[in-house]
């Protein structure tokens, strides 16, 4: 099979297309091998790519009895495909299926032409998209459904007429989170650039503060409190955040850029989460002086929720956002599409040559 390798941490130089053996069976009696039809392109593939999280992944990669070095590693954590084979405990999956799902970092990613991925990362791909438009969504979708409902305690049965705010709305998970959230009934505010404000108001944002042109805190500021804060941004947008929470009400900070795997990889395990751990002990407790939650969101792989939201797709409620897509032999022109940044929902590679509905 054909599959975008790295073989050292570096920068796109190491994204090398390559003849390599296909999985040859299934390990795993929970695993599935999939041929993937299109993957999309995440930050975290480009920061992973530079060696971003090795410390913790290669712990993880050991605890799964994976022996020597990584490499050569495929990046891509979510795809769409097609079951070819099952593990001797799946149950829910027959090869044929369409499936879609995005991979824990400690797997050998999507990039490639068959991936293996456990039961309990993948759903029924929804029968309305096609391959490359249902890729656009798996790894934004499970990352926000940890954000917003497994860490942040926000459900479909809660949400409603909940005031939310969405820093970084224009890219792939504002543009996800948003529809997510106006499904579930809750009154979203997002912040973008200029030429994304009319894409957040046809996703569904009941308002949208261009932070580029405004005063973005100040124009919050002087809007009714927030129940929520999703921050897709961090650093100066995480701190600002914190004062348009409402206040003695548990409203919730939840911030999915942390500074705890840069941390690992700078200072080694101890010294890293010690110093992550204080970052987060000093924001907890100014939460806590007004009555504020302050919390850390990172990705965890959930095929539960991605069942939920193909629903939600095939129902009409929430839609892929494909900026641009890719053949697979131009995956360094995707990478370097996403970093050079101001994404406007998802750049997808079409692996596969096919239609879409096989
Ligand atoms: N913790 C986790 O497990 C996890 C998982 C997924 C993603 N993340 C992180 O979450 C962040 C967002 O991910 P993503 O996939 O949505 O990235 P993305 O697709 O690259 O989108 C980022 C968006 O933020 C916008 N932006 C930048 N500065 C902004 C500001 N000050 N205010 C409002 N918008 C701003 C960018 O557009 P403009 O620059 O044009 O404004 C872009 O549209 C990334 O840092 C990513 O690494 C973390």
């Amino acid at each position: 099979m054909e599959a975008w390798q790295i073989h050292q941490y570096g920068g796109n130089e190491e994204l090398t297309f390559s003849d390599v053996a296909r999985p040859a069976s299934i390990k795993g009696p929970n695993d599935l091998l999939i041929k993937v039809h299109a993957a999309s392109i995440n930050p975290i593939d480009i920061k992973m790519r530079g060696g971003y999280a090795a410390k913790a992944l290669n712990l993880l990669r050991k605890q799964c009895g994976k022996k020597g070095s990584e490499f050569p590693l495929i990046l891509g954590r979510d795809f769409s495909g097609v079951v070819v084979e099952t593990g001797r405990a799946v149950k829910k999956y027959k090869p044929g299926d369409e499936v879609w799902g995005a991979l824990n970092g400690f797997r050998q990613g999507s990039h490639t032409q068959f991936t293996v991925a456990g039961e309990s990362e993948i759903s029924k791909k929804p029968k309305t998209l096609t391959h490359t438009e249902a890729a656009s969504i798996p790894y934004v979708a499970a990352t926000s459904w940890t954000a917003l409902c497994t860490v942040g305690e926000l459900r479909e049965r809660n949400a409603l007429g909940k005031r939310v705010l969405i820093q970084g709305g224009a890219g792939g998970i504002g543009t996800f989170s948003i529809q997510l959230l106006k499904a579930w009934g809750a009154d979203v505010t997002a912040t973008c650039g200029p030429d994304a404000v009319d894409l957040l108001y046809s996703l569904g944002a009941d308002t949208v503060v261009d932070y580029t042109t405004t005063d973005a805190t100040t124009e919050l500021s002087r809007m009714p409190p927030f129940d929520f804060v999703l921050d897709a941004v961090g650093g100066k947008t995480t701190e600002d955040s914190f004062d348009l929470l409402k206040q003695w009400t548990n409203a919730k900070l939840v911030t999915l850029v942390t500074p705890l795997f840069k941390n690992i990889d700078s200072m080694g395990f101890v010294p890293g989460t010690a110093q992550a751990a204080f970052s987060l002990g000093t924001n907890l407790l100014r939460g806590l002086t007004a009555g504020r939650s302050y919390r850390w969101a990172i990705f965890l792989a959930n095929g539960k929720a991605l069942g939920r939201v193909s629903q939600l797709v095939d129902s009409g409620q929430i839609r892929p956002i494909v900026e641009k897509e890719f053949p697979f032999t131009e995956m360094p022109a995707a990478f370097e599409k996403v970093e050079r940044g101001h994404n406007r929902g998802k750049t997808v590679v079409k692996v596969a040559d096919t239609a879409g509905h096989s």
